[in-house]
Protein backbone atom coordinates (compact mmCIF):
# COMPACT_ATOMS: atom_id res chain seq x y z
CA UNK A 1 0.00 0.00 0.00
CA UNK A 2 1.47 3.26 -0.95
CA UNK A 3 -0.57 5.65 0.21
CA UNK A 4 0.03 7.41 3.72
CA UNK A 5 -3.23 6.95 5.03
CA UNK A 6 -5.15 4.26 4.34
CA UNK A 7 -7.95 1.75 5.97
CA UNK A 8 -6.55 -1.70 7.90
CA UNK A 9 -8.49 -4.61 9.14
CA UNK A 10 -7.61 -4.73 12.99
CA UNK A 11 -6.64 -8.25 12.42
CA UNK A 12 -3.19 -8.52 11.86
CA UNK A 13 -3.32 -12.11 10.72
CA UNK A 14 -6.16 -11.25 8.15
CA UNK A 15 -4.20 -7.77 6.87
CA UNK A 16 -7.09 -7.14 4.43
CA UNK A 17 -6.85 -3.36 3.34
CA UNK A 18 -8.95 -0.83 1.66
CA UNK A 19 -8.68 2.47 0.44
CA UNK A 20 -9.15 5.91 2.25
CA UNK A 21 -12.28 6.96 0.28
CA UNK A 22 -13.98 3.56 0.83
CA UNK A 23 -17.20 3.83 2.97
CA UNK A 24 -18.65 0.32 4.00
CA UNK A 25 -16.36 0.60 7.31
CA UNK A 26 -16.06 -3.32 6.98
CA UNK A 27 -12.78 -5.31 5.77
CA UNK A 28 -13.38 -5.98 2.81
CA UNK A 29 -11.75 -9.46 2.94
CA UNK A 30 -13.05 -10.72 6.15
CA UNK A 31 -15.99 -8.29 7.38
CA UNK A 32 -14.17 -7.35 10.66
CA UNK A 33 -13.47 -3.93 11.67
CA UNK A 34 -11.35 -1.79 10.25
CA UNK A 35 -8.89 0.84 11.44
CA UNK A 36 -7.49 4.34 10.05
CA UNK A 37 -3.73 3.38 9.40
CA UNK A 38 -0.48 5.70 8.36
CA UNK A 39 3.01 5.03 6.88
CA UNK A 40 4.27 6.72 9.81
CA UNK A 41 7.66 6.99 8.68
CA UNK A 42 6.58 8.88 6.10
CA UNK A 43 4.78 11.63 7.36
CA UNK A 44 6.00 14.40 9.25
CA UNK A 45 5.43 13.19 13.16
CA UNK A 46 6.54 16.26 15.42
CA UNK A 47 9.54 14.77 17.84
CA UNK A 48 7.97 15.90 21.00
CA UNK A 49 4.16 16.85 22.46
CA UNK A 50 5.68 19.86 23.22
CA UNK A 51 4.97 20.52 19.41
CA UNK A 52 1.76 20.90 20.58
CA UNK A 53 1.73 24.19 22.50
CA UNK A 54 2.70 26.30 19.56
CA UNK A 55 -0.48 25.91 18.22
CA UNK A 56 -1.43 28.05 20.98
CA UNK A 57 -0.23 31.08 19.26
CA UNK A 58 -1.87 30.40 15.86
CA UNK A 59 -5.72 30.21 17.81
CA UNK A 60 -6.98 32.22 15.11
CA UNK A 61 -6.40 29.67 12.44
CA UNK A 62 -9.91 27.63 13.19
CA UNK A 63 -8.02 24.29 12.96
CA UNK A 64 -5.42 25.29 15.63
CA UNK A 65 -8.03 26.49 17.33
CA UNK A 66 -10.13 22.92 17.39
CA UNK A 67 -9.07 20.90 20.31
CA UNK A 68 -9.19 18.36 17.82
CA UNK A 69 -7.21 19.67 14.68
CA UNK A 70 -4.50 20.94 16.22
CA UNK A 71 -3.40 17.39 16.88
CA UNK A 72 -4.00 16.69 13.29
CA UNK A 73 -0.23 15.61 12.80
CA UNK A 74 -1.54 12.44 14.85
CA UNK A 75 -4.32 11.57 12.33
CA UNK A 76 -2.94 13.15 9.13
CA UNK A 77 -6.44 11.51 6.86
CA UNK A 78 -7.65 14.55 5.39
CA UNK A 79 -5.87 17.62 3.63
CA UNK A 80 -6.24 21.21 5.83
CA UNK A 81 -8.85 22.38 3.04
CA UNK A 82 -11.72 19.54 3.47
CA UNK A 83 -11.53 19.69 7.40
CA UNK A 84 -14.48 20.86 9.21
CA UNK A 85 -14.48 21.92 12.16
CA UNK A 86 -17.02 24.20 14.32
CA UNK A 87 -14.64 24.93 17.13
CA UNK A 88 -14.98 21.41 18.90
CA UNK A 89 -12.64 20.29 21.72
CA UNK A 90 -12.18 23.13 23.85
CA UNK A 91 -13.03 21.41 26.81
CA UNK A 92 -11.39 21.23 30.46
CA UNK A 93 -9.51 18.46 32.40
CA UNK A 94 -10.59 20.05 36.10
CA UNK A 95 -8.58 18.60 39.40
CA UNK A 96 -11.62 17.53 41.37
CA UNK A 97 -10.66 17.37 45.12
CA UNK A 98 -14.16 16.81 46.26
CA UNK A 99 -15.21 14.25 43.94
CA UNK A 100 -11.27 12.51 44.85
CA UNK A 101 -12.87 12.53 48.27
CA UNK A 102 -16.09 10.74 47.63
CA UNK A 103 -14.14 8.09 45.83
CA UNK A 104 -11.33 7.76 48.22
CA UNK A 105 -8.63 9.22 46.45
CA UNK A 106 -5.68 11.97 47.90
CA UNK A 107 -6.39 15.42 47.19
CA UNK A 108 -4.93 16.16 44.08
CA UNK A 109 -5.41 12.70 42.67
CA UNK A 110 -8.00 12.78 40.43
CA UNK A 111 -8.96 14.94 37.50
CA UNK A 112 -12.46 15.10 35.51
CA UNK A 113 -12.40 15.81 31.55
CA UNK A 114 -15.18 17.49 31.21
CA UNK A 115 -16.81 16.87 27.51
CA UNK A 116 -19.79 18.42 27.63
CA UNK A 117 -18.24 21.68 26.97
CA UNK A 118 -18.30 20.57 23.37
CA UNK A 119 -20.88 22.30 20.49
CA UNK A 120 -23.48 19.51 21.10
CA UNK A 121 -22.76 18.78 24.75
CA UNK A 122 -20.81 15.56 24.71
CA UNK A 123 -17.51 14.20 23.47
CA UNK A 124 -19.14 12.96 20.55
CA UNK A 125 -18.20 16.39 18.67
CA UNK A 126 -14.19 15.11 18.87
CA UNK A 127 -15.30 11.87 16.27
CA UNK A 128 -18.17 14.02 14.54
CA UNK A 129 -15.77 16.56 13.05
CA UNK A 130 -13.43 13.46 12.01
CA UNK A 131 -16.01 11.61 10.48
CA UNK A 132 -17.96 15.06 9.09
CA UNK A 133 -14.60 15.48 7.49
CA UNK A 134 -14.21 12.45 5.54
CA UNK A 135 -17.50 12.61 4.80
CA UNK A 136 -16.47 15.95 2.60
CA UNK A 137 -14.04 14.02 1.01
CA UNK A 138 -16.13 11.02 -0.12
CA UNK A 139 -18.76 13.77 -1.47
CA UNK A 140 -21.60 12.26 1.03
CA UNK A 141 -24.80 14.57 0.76
CA UNK A 142 -26.22 12.35 3.54
CA UNK A 143 -25.27 10.75 6.88
CA UNK A 144 -26.85 9.09 9.05
CA UNK A 145 -27.02 7.17 12.68
CA UNK A 146 -28.26 5.68 14.92
CA UNK A 147 -28.57 6.95 18.26
CA UNK A 148 -28.97 6.99 22.03
CA UNK A 149 -29.14 10.48 22.05
CA UNK A 150 -25.70 12.52 21.31
CA UNK A 151 -24.20 10.90 18.43
CA UNK A 152 -27.92 12.18 16.86
CA UNK A 153 -27.49 15.73 18.16
CA UNK A 154 -23.58 15.92 17.42
CA UNK A 155 -24.53 14.80 13.76
CA UNK A 156 -27.38 17.19 13.93
CA UNK A 157 -25.85 20.27 14.96
CA UNK A 158 -22.54 19.29 11.56
CA UNK A 159 -25.07 19.04 9.03
CA UNK A 160 -26.81 22.24 10.37
CA UNK A 161 -23.69 24.10 11.26
CA UNK A 162 -21.93 23.48 7.89
CA UNK A 163 -25.20 22.81 5.56
CA UNK A 164 -23.19 20.44 3.41
CA UNK A 165 -25.23 17.06 4.56
CA UNK A 166 -29.01 16.13 5.28
CA UNK A 167 -29.10 14.49 8.70
CA UNK A 168 -30.74 10.91 9.02
CA UNK A 169 -31.25 9.29 12.58
CA UNK A 170 -32.37 6.18 13.93
CA UNK A 171 -33.09 6.55 17.86
CA UNK A 172 -35.06 3.92 19.71
CA UNK A 173 -38.97 4.67 20.50
CA UNK A 174 -39.05 6.26 24.22
CA UNK A 175 -35.09 5.14 24.99
CA UNK A 176 -33.55 8.67 24.52
CA UNK A 177 -33.57 11.71 27.00
CA UNK A 178 -35.77 14.50 26.21
CA UNK A 179 -32.43 17.20 26.18
CA UNK A 180 -30.89 15.06 23.01
CA UNK A 181 -34.33 14.42 21.32
CA UNK A 182 -35.03 18.12 21.33
CA UNK A 183 -31.44 18.87 19.89
CA UNK A 184 -31.97 16.25 16.83
CA UNK A 185 -35.06 17.78 16.14
CA UNK A 186 -34.18 21.92 16.84
CA UNK A 187 -31.40 21.09 14.33
CA UNK A 188 -33.58 19.91 11.67
CA UNK A 189 -32.73 15.89 11.31
CA UNK A 190 -34.46 13.41 9.68
CA UNK A 191 -35.40 11.93 12.93
CA UNK A 192 -36.86 8.13 12.40
CA UNK A 193 -38.27 6.41 15.88
CA UNK A 194 -37.91 2.65 15.28
CA UNK A 195 -39.85 0.29 17.85
CA UNK A 196 -37.08 -1.08 19.37
CA UNK A 197 -33.97 -0.02 20.92
CA UNK A 198 -30.37 1.06 20.18
CA UNK A 199 -29.21 -2.11 19.24
CA UNK A 200 -32.51 -2.76 17.00
CA UNK A 201 -31.77 1.00 15.45
CA UNK A 202 -28.18 0.32 14.61
CA UNK A 203 -28.66 -3.01 13.05
CA UNK A 204 -31.44 -1.43 11.00
CA UNK A 205 -29.26 1.74 9.56
CA UNK A 206 -25.98 -0.19 8.85
CA UNK A 207 -28.80 -2.18 6.06
CA UNK A 208 -30.25 1.66 5.28
CA UNK A 209 -26.90 3.18 4.59
CA UNK A 210 -25.90 0.62 2.61
CA UNK A 211 -28.81 -0.33 0.72
CA UNK A 212 -29.62 3.88 -0.20
CA UNK A 213 -25.50 4.90 -0.11
CA UNK A 214 -25.84 6.93 3.14
CA UNK A 215 -22.26 7.89 5.34
CA UNK A 216 -22.70 6.40 8.50
CA UNK A 217 -21.80 8.10 11.31
CA UNK A 218 -21.70 5.31 13.66
CA UNK A 219 -18.83 4.26 15.62
CA UNK A 220 -18.02 1.10 13.04
CA UNK A 221 -17.03 4.42 11.32
CA UNK A 222 -13.06 4.25 12.13
CA UNK A 223 -12.66 8.20 11.47
CA UNK A 224 -14.57 8.78 13.89
CA UNK A 225 -12.21 7.04 16.31
CA UNK A 226 -9.62 9.39 15.06
CA UNK A 227 -11.13 12.16 16.21
CA UNK A 228 -11.79 10.95 19.44
CA UNK A 229 -8.17 10.40 20.36
CA UNK A 230 -7.74 14.37 20.69
CA UNK A 231 -10.10 13.75 24.39
CA UNK A 232 -5.96 12.29 25.46
CA UNK A 233 -4.02 14.25 23.44
CA UNK A 234 -5.67 16.79 25.62
CA UNK A 235 -5.63 15.16 28.80
CA UNK A 236 -2.01 14.73 28.68
CA UNK A 237 -1.71 18.63 27.30
CA UNK A 238 -3.81 19.85 30.28
CA UNK A 239 -1.11 17.46 32.79
CA UNK A 240 1.76 18.80 31.43
CA UNK A 241 2.56 15.80 28.95
CA UNK A 242 2.75 13.51 32.21
CA UNK A 243 0.94 10.40 31.40
CA UNK A 244 -1.51 9.59 34.53
CA UNK A 245 -2.17 6.03 36.07
CA UNK A 246 -5.51 5.66 35.03
CA UNK A 247 -7.90 6.56 32.62
CA UNK A 248 -11.60 5.55 33.53
CA UNK A 249 -14.18 5.98 30.92
CA UNK A 250 -18.08 4.97 30.56
CA UNK A 251 -18.68 2.35 27.98
CA UNK A 252 -20.98 1.85 25.72
CA UNK A 253 -20.76 0.70 21.74
CA UNK A 254 -16.97 1.02 23.18
CA UNK A 255 -15.49 3.39 20.52
CA UNK A 256 -13.97 5.66 23.24
CA UNK A 257 -11.66 2.57 25.06
CA UNK A 258 -11.03 2.10 21.37
CA UNK A 259 -10.17 5.02 20.36
CA UNK A 260 -7.78 5.87 23.58
CA UNK A 261 -5.90 2.64 23.56
CA UNK A 262 -4.97 3.36 19.45
CA UNK A 263 -3.96 6.79 20.84
CA UNK A 264 -1.67 5.50 23.37
CA UNK A 265 -0.13 2.59 21.60
CA UNK A 266 0.61 5.21 18.80
CA UNK A 267 2.25 7.53 20.82
CA UNK A 268 4.04 5.03 22.79
CA UNK A 269 5.11 3.67 19.28
CA UNK A 270 5.92 6.57 17.67
CA UNK A 271 8.12 7.15 21.34
CA UNK A 272 5.94 10.91 22.27
CA UNK A 273 5.18 8.94 25.50
CA UNK A 274 7.07 6.22 27.44
CA UNK A 275 4.26 4.32 28.65
CA UNK A 276 0.66 3.72 28.24
CA UNK A 277 -2.10 4.52 31.19
CA UNK A 278 -4.11 2.20 32.55
CA UNK A 279 -7.63 1.96 30.97
CA UNK A 280 -10.93 1.08 33.09
CA UNK A 281 -14.02 0.82 31.21
CA UNK A 282 -17.34 1.23 33.68
CA UNK A 283 -20.81 -0.54 32.43
CA UNK A 284 -24.13 0.22 33.73
CA UNK A 285 -25.24 -3.20 35.43
CA UNK A 286 -27.99 -3.23 33.05
CA UNK A 287 -26.36 -2.74 29.91
CA UNK A 288 -22.87 -5.20 31.26
CA UNK A 289 -22.15 -7.43 27.89
CA UNK A 290 -18.33 -5.90 28.27
CA UNK A 291 -18.02 -6.27 31.50
CA UNK A 292 -19.48 -10.13 31.70
CA UNK A 293 -17.19 -11.09 28.55
CA UNK A 294 -14.35 -9.72 29.78
CA UNK A 295 -14.48 -10.13 33.92
CA UNK A 296 -16.46 -13.34 34.00
CA UNK A 297 -15.90 -15.58 30.90
CA UNK A 298 -12.00 -13.90 30.37
CA UNK A 299 -12.54 -12.79 26.78
CA UNK A 300 -9.56 -11.22 25.58
CA UNK A 301 -7.96 -9.82 22.31
CA UNK A 302 -5.44 -12.75 21.87
CA UNK A 303 -3.49 -10.87 19.04
CA UNK A 304 -6.85 -10.31 17.04
CA UNK A 305 -7.60 -14.28 17.74
CA UNK A 306 -10.25 -13.60 20.41
CA UNK A 307 -12.70 -16.70 21.22
CA UNK A 308 -15.60 -15.46 18.59
CA UNK A 309 -17.45 -18.53 19.12
CA UNK A 310 -17.79 -17.92 22.94
CA UNK A 311 -18.65 -14.19 22.09
CA UNK A 312 -21.04 -15.18 19.48
CA UNK A 313 -22.91 -17.70 21.84
CA UNK A 314 -23.10 -14.76 24.33
CA UNK A 315 -25.09 -12.86 22.42
CA UNK A 316 -27.40 -15.65 20.99
CA UNK A 317 -27.86 -16.88 24.90
CA UNK A 318 -29.03 -12.80 25.71
CA UNK A 319 -31.19 -13.12 22.79
CA UNK A 320 -33.19 -16.38 23.53
CA UNK A 321 -33.67 -15.21 27.41
CA UNK A 322 -34.86 -11.56 25.48
CA UNK A 323 -32.51 -9.74 27.48
CA UNK A 324 -32.59 -6.22 26.76
CA UNK A 325 -29.91 -3.24 27.85
CA UNK A 326 -31.86 -1.61 30.45
CA UNK A 327 -30.17 1.57 32.85
CA UNK A 328 -31.32 4.49 33.47
CA UNK A 329 -28.00 5.88 32.16
CA UNK A 330 -29.61 5.76 28.63
CA UNK A 331 -26.25 7.14 26.69
CA UNK A 332 -24.99 3.59 27.60
CA UNK A 333 -28.21 1.49 27.49
CA UNK A 334 -26.55 -0.95 24.54
CA UNK A 335 -25.97 -4.61 24.52
CA UNK A 336 -24.63 -5.32 21.54
CA UNK A 337 -20.77 -3.42 21.39
CA UNK A 338 -20.14 -2.57 17.96
CA UNK A 339 -16.39 -1.72 18.85
CA UNK A 340 -16.10 -4.82 21.42
CA UNK A 341 -13.06 -6.73 19.75
CA UNK A 342 -11.08 -2.95 19.28
CA UNK A 343 -11.99 -2.82 23.23
CA UNK A 344 -10.54 -5.49 23.93
CA UNK A 345 -7.34 -4.78 21.85
CA UNK A 346 -7.33 -1.38 23.96
CA UNK A 347 -7.52 -3.61 27.27
CA UNK A 348 -4.89 -5.78 26.16
CA UNK A 349 -2.03 -2.87 24.91
CA UNK A 350 -2.92 -0.37 27.97
CA UNK A 351 -3.58 -3.81 31.09
CA UNK A 352 -7.08 -2.55 31.05
CA UNK A 353 -10.41 -3.98 33.18
CA UNK A 354 -13.99 -3.61 33.11
CA UNK A 355 -16.30 -2.79 35.99
CA UNK A 356 -20.30 -2.50 36.48
CA UNK A 357 -22.12 -0.33 38.65
CA UNK A 358 -25.94 0.17 39.47
CA UNK A 359 -28.20 3.16 38.50
CA UNK A 360 -27.83 3.73 42.29
CA UNK A 361 -24.34 3.97 42.63
CA UNK A 362 -24.02 6.34 39.45
CA UNK A 363 -26.69 8.69 40.24
CA UNK A 364 -25.22 9.44 43.85
CA UNK A 365 -21.72 9.83 41.76
CA UNK A 366 -23.70 12.31 39.31
CA UNK A 367 -24.80 14.37 42.25
CA UNK A 368 -21.30 14.18 43.83
CA UNK A 369 -19.74 15.34 40.52
CA UNK A 370 -22.24 18.22 40.16
CA UNK A 371 -22.00 19.24 43.80
CA UNK A 372 -18.19 19.74 42.98
CA UNK A 373 -19.33 21.71 39.96
CA UNK A 374 -19.30 20.06 36.87
CA UNK A 375 -22.65 18.18 35.52
CA UNK A 376 -22.83 15.24 33.52
CA UNK A 377 -25.28 12.93 32.41
CA UNK A 378 -25.98 9.88 34.26
CA UNK A 379 -23.60 7.69 31.70
CA UNK A 380 -21.05 10.14 32.40
CA UNK A 381 -21.05 9.52 36.20
CA UNK A 382 -20.57 5.46 35.86
CA UNK A 383 -16.76 6.54 35.11
CA UNK A 384 -17.16 8.05 38.88
CA UNK A 385 -18.97 5.48 40.47
CA UNK A 386 -16.87 2.75 38.74
CA UNK A 387 -13.38 4.48 39.87
CA UNK A 388 -15.02 4.10 43.38
CA UNK A 389 -15.64 0.15 42.83
CA UNK A 390 -12.07 0.36 41.86
CA UNK A 391 -10.35 2.09 45.13
CA UNK A 392 -12.53 -0.08 47.21
CA UNK A 393 -11.52 -2.72 45.16
CA UNK A 394 -7.72 -1.84 45.93
CA UNK A 395 -7.25 -2.09 42.11
CA UNK A 396 -6.12 2.12 42.36
CA UNK A 397 -4.36 3.10 44.72
CA UNK A 398 -5.71 6.50 46.39
CA UNK A 399 -2.41 8.18 45.45
CA UNK A 400 -2.44 7.01 42.21
CA UNK A 401 -3.40 10.01 39.24
CA UNK A 402 -6.92 9.63 37.65
CA UNK A 403 -8.57 11.31 34.96
CA UNK A 404 -12.26 10.01 34.88
CA UNK A 405 -13.85 10.73 30.82
CA UNK A 406 -17.06 12.92 31.56
CA UNK A 407 -19.11 12.29 28.41
CA UNK A 408 -21.94 14.38 28.47
CA UNK A 409 -23.55 17.71 30.04
CA UNK A 410 -25.79 17.31 32.83
CA UNK A 411 -28.59 19.33 30.56
CA UNK A 412 -28.85 16.56 28.43
CA UNK A 413 -31.13 14.54 31.02
CA UNK A 414 -32.67 16.72 33.18
CA UNK A 415 -35.13 14.54 34.27
CA UNK A 416 -33.13 12.04 36.14
CA UNK A 417 -31.55 15.26 37.79
CA UNK A 418 -34.67 16.36 39.15
CA UNK A 419 -36.27 13.29 39.99
CA UNK A 420 -33.42 12.79 41.92
CA UNK A 421 -33.31 15.62 44.16
CA UNK A 422 -36.97 15.97 44.07
CA UNK A 423 -38.44 15.73 47.43
CA UNK A 424 -41.92 14.25 46.02
CA UNK A 425 -42.58 10.83 46.50
CA UNK A 426 -44.46 10.32 43.00
CA UNK A 427 -41.73 11.62 40.56
CA UNK A 428 -39.09 9.99 42.06
CA UNK A 429 -41.27 6.79 42.21
CA UNK A 430 -42.13 7.04 38.76
CA UNK A 431 -38.97 8.30 37.35
CA UNK A 432 -36.58 6.06 39.44
CA UNK A 433 -37.87 3.52 41.71
CA UNK A 434 -39.93 2.25 39.13
CA UNK A 435 -36.51 1.27 37.50
CA UNK A 436 -35.07 0.15 40.66
CA UNK A 437 -33.35 2.75 42.56
CA UNK A 438 -34.58 2.44 46.15
CA UNK A 439 -32.98 5.59 48.02
CA UNK A 440 -30.90 8.32 46.93
CA UNK A 441 -27.87 9.62 49.31
CA UNK A 442 -27.29 12.96 48.29
CA UNK A 443 -30.61 14.76 47.47
CA UNK A 444 -30.52 17.97 47.45
CA UNK A 445 -34.51 19.01 48.16
CA UNK A 446 -36.09 22.68 46.92
CA UNK A 447 -37.40 23.64 50.29
CA UNK A 448 -41.20 24.55 50.16
CA UNK A 449 -42.41 27.80 51.55
CA UNK A 450 -45.44 29.58 51.50
CA UNK A 451 -45.58 33.26 49.43
CA UNK A 452 -44.54 35.36 52.50
CA UNK A 453 -41.29 37.51 53.24
CA UNK A 454 -41.33 36.35 56.80
CA UNK A 455 -41.27 32.88 56.54
CA UNK A 456 -38.98 32.87 53.59
CA UNK A 457 -36.28 34.76 55.21
CA UNK A 458 -36.34 32.20 58.06
CA UNK A 459 -35.72 29.33 55.69
CA UNK A 460 -33.08 30.64 54.65
CA UNK A 461 -31.47 32.02 57.42
CA UNK A 462 -32.34 27.92 58.56
CA UNK A 463 -30.42 26.36 55.62
CA UNK A 464 -28.03 28.35 54.10
N1 LIG B 1 -21.30 8.60 27.51
C1 LIG B 1 -22.21 9.23 26.77
C2 LIG B 1 -22.75 10.52 27.30
C3 LIG B 1 -22.63 8.69 25.54
O1 LIG B 1 -23.52 9.34 24.81
C4 LIG B 1 -22.10 7.47 25.11
C5 LIG B 1 -22.52 6.87 23.86
C6 LIG B 1 -21.15 6.85 25.92
C7 LIG B 1 -20.77 7.44 27.10
C8 LIG B 1 -20.53 5.58 25.53
O2 LIG B 1 -19.49 5.77 24.65
O3 LIG B 1 -20.13 4.21 22.86
O4 LIG B 1 -17.85 5.20 22.98
O5 LIG B 1 -18.58 3.49 24.64
N2 LIG B 1 -23.49 7.27 23.17
C9 LIG B 1 -23.81 6.77 21.83
C10 LIG B 1 -24.85 7.63 21.19
C11 LIG B 1 -24.05 5.33 21.75
O6 LIG B 1 -25.59 7.14 20.33
O7 LIG B 1 -24.91 8.81 21.48
P1 LIG B 1 -18.97 4.58 23.72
Amino acid sequence: MSELAFQRCIDPKCGGTADLSDTSFRCPKCGGLLDVAYDWNRLPVPKTLKHFEAKWSNRTDPLDFSGVWRFRELFPFAPDDRIMTIGEGQTLCQRADGVAGYVGLKPGSLYLQYEGMNPSGSFKDNGMTAAFTHARTVGARRAACASTGNTSASLAIYCAATGLMRAVIFIGSGKISYGKLSQALEHAALTVQIAGDFDDALRRVQEVSRQLGIYLVNSVNPFRLEGQKSIMFRILEALRWEVPDWIVVPGGNLGNVSSFGKAFAELTDLGLIDRAPRLAVVNAAGANTFHQLFERHGLRWNAGQFDRPKYDAYLTAMDAGNLRADTLASAIEINRPVNLPKALRALDRCGGVVREVTDTEILDAKARVGAGGLGCEPASAASVAGLRRLVTEGVIAPSDRVVCVLTGHVLKDPDATVAYHSSDPKTFEEKLGKRGVKRVAFANRAVQVPNDLNEIIKAIELYA
